[in-house]
Order: C-alpha cells, then structure tokens, then sequence
C-alpha cells in the first residue's frame, strides 16, 4: 500500500513529553477520505492513553479524537463527500459492519471497533494514529459533515466530549423537566450542562469547589451543588431521573446514589476501573436505582448531534492552544484548570 510521511505530535513512553513525530498515513483507497486537519480538541482520554493509565496503551502515541478539517482528496467510490468540504472525524474510524451493533448504528460497541487512535489499523498493520496530526485518511462511512453556521475550532469537541454525554441523555430520554445532575465541570461536563439545558431539562451541576459556580451558571445549570459540602448534598436527596458522572479517577460514588429519584440512573462515563469505596447496594434496591456506564456515541448519533447542535447555536467553550503548549495544557488539565476544552489549532504543526 502507497504511504506518505506526514507531521506529528505524540509520545514514545508513558512518563515522557509529548513531541514532534514522523508517521505515515495511507494514500486515499476507493472508499476513503484525505482530511487536512484544521483543529484538534484535547480529551482527557488523550492525557490517561499517553501515559497508560488503562494499561494498554502501544507506542508511539499520536492522540486527537475531536477532529474537524478541509477534504484534500477523495477516492473513487466516495459519494456525499467532495474536495474542499469542511469535514469532523470522532473516536472511530472503523468497526466490522455486520454484527448487531454495527447494525443498530451502536458502533462503539461493536466487537471490532477501531479507536481513531491506538486502534487496530488493518491498511497499515499498525496502531492508528489520531488528529494530533497534519493530515488523517478515513473512510466516507466515518467522516462527518458538520453545519456551517458554528465556529469550527468550537465544534471539534462535540465529537467526544459532546456525543459522549449526548449519547447517555438520549438513551435514557432526557426532555424537558428531566431533573439532571452532571459531576464535574470540564470537558464533557460543560457539553453536558450545554446539551442537557438545550433538551429542556432542569440541570444541576456537582463541583468539588466553589470556584465554578458562577460558569456552571453560565453554561446553563440552574444549580450549583458543592459535593464536598454535606449540608448542601442533603438538599438534593431524591432529586435526579439521570447523573452523568464525568470524574476521571476513582472516587466515591455512593453519596450521588442518594440524590437519584426512584427509577433513577447515575451514568458513569469518566472513570474506567474498580471502585473504591466499593458500591453499598441498600439504597440502590430500596428505591430501584441503577449505576450504568456510556461510551461515546455511534455515527448516526454523532451526526444527529451536531445537527441539534447547528440548530441550537451550540459549540464548547474552548482554549485555542498552538501544539507546541500540548504538555502545559496537559498539566493544566490533572488541575482541573480547563475552561472548558483545549482546542489545537492546527496551524501550528505546520508552521
Ligand atoms: N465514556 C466515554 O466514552 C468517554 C469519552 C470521553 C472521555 N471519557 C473520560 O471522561 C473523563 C472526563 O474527561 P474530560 O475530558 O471531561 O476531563 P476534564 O476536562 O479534565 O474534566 C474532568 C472534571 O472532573 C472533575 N475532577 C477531576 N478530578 C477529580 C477527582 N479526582 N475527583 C473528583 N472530581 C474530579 C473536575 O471538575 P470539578 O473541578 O468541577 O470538580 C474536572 O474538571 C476522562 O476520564 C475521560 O477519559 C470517557
Ligand atoms: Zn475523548
Ligand atoms: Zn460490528
């Protein structure tokens, strides 16, 4: 298979910094597309895969899951997509097609899905690499086409953090009046707030601090819960139909259990691992509660959600940062000092 050499932005270890590399993405085939890469949000899935945290991670990395860019080349058999269209690509670029989930547009839980980085790439025998890049070549069935009237570096972080908490207040029907609860106010937190407001829910945001308060406002919640603070957690028992639990590391999840209403559900989609404290069973039976989990979103949803998202004029609040800041927006990130998405602008790999 043709290949060429293209500018990169990842790491060859778990303790070092991320740097400029050379990797090679493949020449388009019939079914594929040449993307030139315009932005790149920052995920903290980047930040946990760079250095390993999931323990299986294959060197080198090249991160980058919120990808929005220009079409460069397409091959013969694409059919929606033409050379110079503002394009997005998300978390996948491939998955078998075939089995039930692939079917049902679930396809980040298909069997044999291909991660837009650290995935399985069957072109080149190799890791794929993601949007911390000049250029990614992807199949027409995974390119998505995005709405013209919203800022495009704004628009990258819609397609992990935004489907990522679109895909759980969608499953579980959020509409208006839903009482929803999201913890923690970063990435996903802030599309979550944005996108649960915009459904017409009552939204409540948990904080650790006092810091965020008045930008919890801002995004949309009505409310502001500190979770460190018993008396205001109190306040909140039985409340919530949904919490979307956006907090990376492990943490207590058993005083949220309370604050669900009968029949309610806490979705954890930050933290991947076991729990420690571990999960008190009592209240969850005494009241019908569930503890579920959510990874990112399917194509078709992806799609639907940006959409909504053109409709209802909503992009994340970002950071524009040139690639060469990635390990300073990284550190800023294990602070919690995200308002509320880095995104790179790409321009500066190339200059
Ligand atoms: N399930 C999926 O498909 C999926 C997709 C994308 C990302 N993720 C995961 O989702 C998580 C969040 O990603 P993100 O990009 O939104 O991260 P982020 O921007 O760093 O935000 C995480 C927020 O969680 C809170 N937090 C951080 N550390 C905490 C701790 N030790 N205890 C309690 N709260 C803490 C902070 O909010 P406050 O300061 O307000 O407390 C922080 O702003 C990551 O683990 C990422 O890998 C999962
Ligand atoms: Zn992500
Ligand atoms: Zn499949």
């Amino acid at each position: 298979m043709n290949t060429k050499n293209i500018k990169a932005y990842g790491t060859e270890a778990p303790d070092a910094n991320l740097k400029p590399l050379d990797i090679k993405r493949r020449e388009v085939t019939i079914n594929d597309v040449e993307i030139d890469i315009l932005y790149c949000g920052v995920c903290h899935s980047d930040l946990h895969f760079a250095r390993n945290d999931w323990g299986m991670t294959q060197y080198p990395v090249v991160p980058g899951h919120e990808i929005v860019g220009k079409v460069l080349n397409v091959g013969a058999s694409v059919k929606h997509i033409k050379v110079g269209d503002l394009v997005a690509v998300g978390c996948l670029v491939d998955s078998c097609r075939t089995c039930n989930n692939c079917k049902n547009d679930l396809e980040q839980y298909c069997p044999e899905w291909v991660g837009t980085y650290g995935g399985y790439d069957k072109h080149l025998d190799t890791n794929t690499h993601g949007g911390y890049s000049e250029t990614i070549v992807v199949e027409e069935a995974f390119v998505l086409s995005i709405p013209e009237n919203l800022d495009l570096a704004g628009i990258a972080p819609v397609l992990c953090a935004g489907i990522t908490t679109w895909s759980p207040l969608r499953h579980w029907k959020v509409g208006k009046d839903s009482k929803v609860a999201v913890i923690g106010l970063g990435g996903l937190g802030h599309m979550a707030i944005k996108l649960a407001d915009a459904l017409g829910a009552h939204v409540t945001l948990f904080s650790r601090t006092s810091n965020k308060i008045q930008d919890g406002l801002d995004l949309g919640a009505d409310q502001v819960i500190i979770s460190t603070d018993e008396t205001q957690m109190e306040r909140v028992m039985g409340n919530f139909d949904i919490i979307i639990d956006t907090v990376p590391y492990e943490h207590d999840l058993n005083p949220y259990i309370g604050t669900l209403n009968t029949n309610g559900t806490l979705v954890v989609v930050g933290y991947l691992g076991p729990l420690d404290p571990m999960l008190v069973t009592v209240p969850m039976i005494m009241g019908r509660k569930s503890v579920a989990g959510s990874l990112i979103g399917g194509i078709a949803e992806t799609q639907e959600l940006l959409d909504f998202c053109g409709k209802h004029n909503i992009t994340s609040d970002i950071e524009l940062i040139n690639i060469q800041d990635i390990n300073q927006a990284y550190q800023r990130m294990l602070k919690s000092d995200v308002h509320y998405r880095f995104v790179i602008d790409m321009k500066s790999l190339k200059s």
